[in-house]
């Protein structure tokens, strides 16, 4: 990780990546289709997004609508052409057979949060109807906030996430990669629970899991707490410094069908430590000290992306990716 500020006159306004846990989001994964003018009609878009934000938060200012638009590595070069972000590249995967960070297809993601499931849903049907049949969906969830930000494994989620000035210097690309900078990588993955066999667990088994204690939210003392808990391997220190990212993950389920799930989203200003992160929890740290989390979660889906800075989302619709200067 970089310490390289971020320099003082940069312009480039981040988007809503470090807003604070809202109580609703949807998540949208697309891919778009290979014509020219499919890639025509997604660029037009790009202008669109903070209008329509701005028009759908306007009928409830106290609802927190906001938006993160993202875009993979293969959509990046056929939509915008070079330069492409330093650090986007296909989603690396981690472990395999049954702890497996598996890749899976996705050009563009939408991150929508607000306090009520009604917004993320009108700016949801705003956006879908611009892009049309330029896109096709391949993941669509809807997560909710689970009483005091419990996930759904029933441990409050997002507890050690870096706020303030913190938060941004751990998500937002800086002078390391100057015309992306206001940008930042995003991650997810669409995890699925086997809560029969999690609750079947005692609750002190499910502590040492993860690291902290269940009922009031605090970390396990230096000696109680495993080297393979979550906590511990997602912990990075770089030269004596922790390196952080930004989670905000959401439960979602279908009861009647069996269905629990987490919706993982780790913001960060490099992939690097997110991808440090996930070999640490598959993989293990050392290799065969892996997150016993994953003996109960599966991951059933896979995407980086690149969140380009609010000025640069509306200035890439104007992108001609054939023009000399955009050719890869
Ligand atoms: C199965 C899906 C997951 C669940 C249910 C889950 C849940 C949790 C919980 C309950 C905590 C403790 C409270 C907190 O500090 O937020 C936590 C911490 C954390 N998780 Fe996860 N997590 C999941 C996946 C991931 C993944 C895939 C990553 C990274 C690639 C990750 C990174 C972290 C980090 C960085 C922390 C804070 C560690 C610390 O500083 O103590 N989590 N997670």
């Amino acid at each position: 990780m970089s310490d390289t500020p971020i320099p003082a006159a940069v312009t480039f306004e981040p988007q809503a990546v470090s807003t604070q846990a809202k109580r609703s989001a949807i998540f949208i994964v697309m891919t778009i289709k290979p014509d020219a003018a499919s890639h025509a009609t997604v660029r037009a878009w790009c202008a669109d997004i903070a209008g329509l934000v701005r028009a759908v938060g306007k009928r409830i200012p106290d609802g927190g609508l906001s938006c993160v638009c993202a875009f993979g590595c293969t959509a990046w070069d056929a939509l915008f052409g070079a330069p492409r972000p330093a650090g986007l590249h296909p989603f690396r995967e981690f472990g395999a057979g049954e702890r497996h960070a598996i890749a899976t297809p996705g050009d563009i993601l939408l991150h929508i949060r607000a306090d009520q499931m009604d917004l993320c849903f009108e700016l949801a049907t705003h956006l879908m109807s611009r892009l049309g049949d330029a896109v096709t969906t391949v993941d669509e969830v809807h997560g909710f906030r689970y009483f005091d930000q419990r996930s759904m494994v029933g441990f409050v989620d997002g507890t050690e996430n870096p706020v303030g000035n913190e938060a941004v210097h751990f998500t937002v690309v800086g002078e390391e990669d100057p015309q992306f900078a206001g940008g930042s990588y995003v991650l997810v993955q669409k995890y699925l629970h086997d809560m029969a066999a999690w609750n079947e667990l005692s609750v002190e088994a499910q502590e040492r899991i993860i690291g902290r204690t269940k009922l009031d939210d605090i970390e396990l003392a230096d000696g109680v707490k495993p080297t393979s808990s979550h906590s511990s391997l997602t912990t990075l220190d770089e030269n004596g410094e922790e390196v952080k990212i930004l989670r905000d993950n959401m439960p979602f389920g279908r009861p009647g069908s069996g269905e629990f799930g987490t919706y993982f989203i780790g913001y960060a200003r490099s992939p690097a430590p997110i991808e440090q992160m996930l070999e640490n929890m598959f993989v293990g740290r050392p290799p065969g000290n892996y997150d016993r989390l994953l003996d109960f979660s599966r991951a059933v889906t896979g995407c980086l992306f690149f969140v380009p800075s609010a000025s640069l989302l509306e200035a890439l619709a104007e992108r001609d990716p054939n023009a000399p200067a955009n050719r890869n």
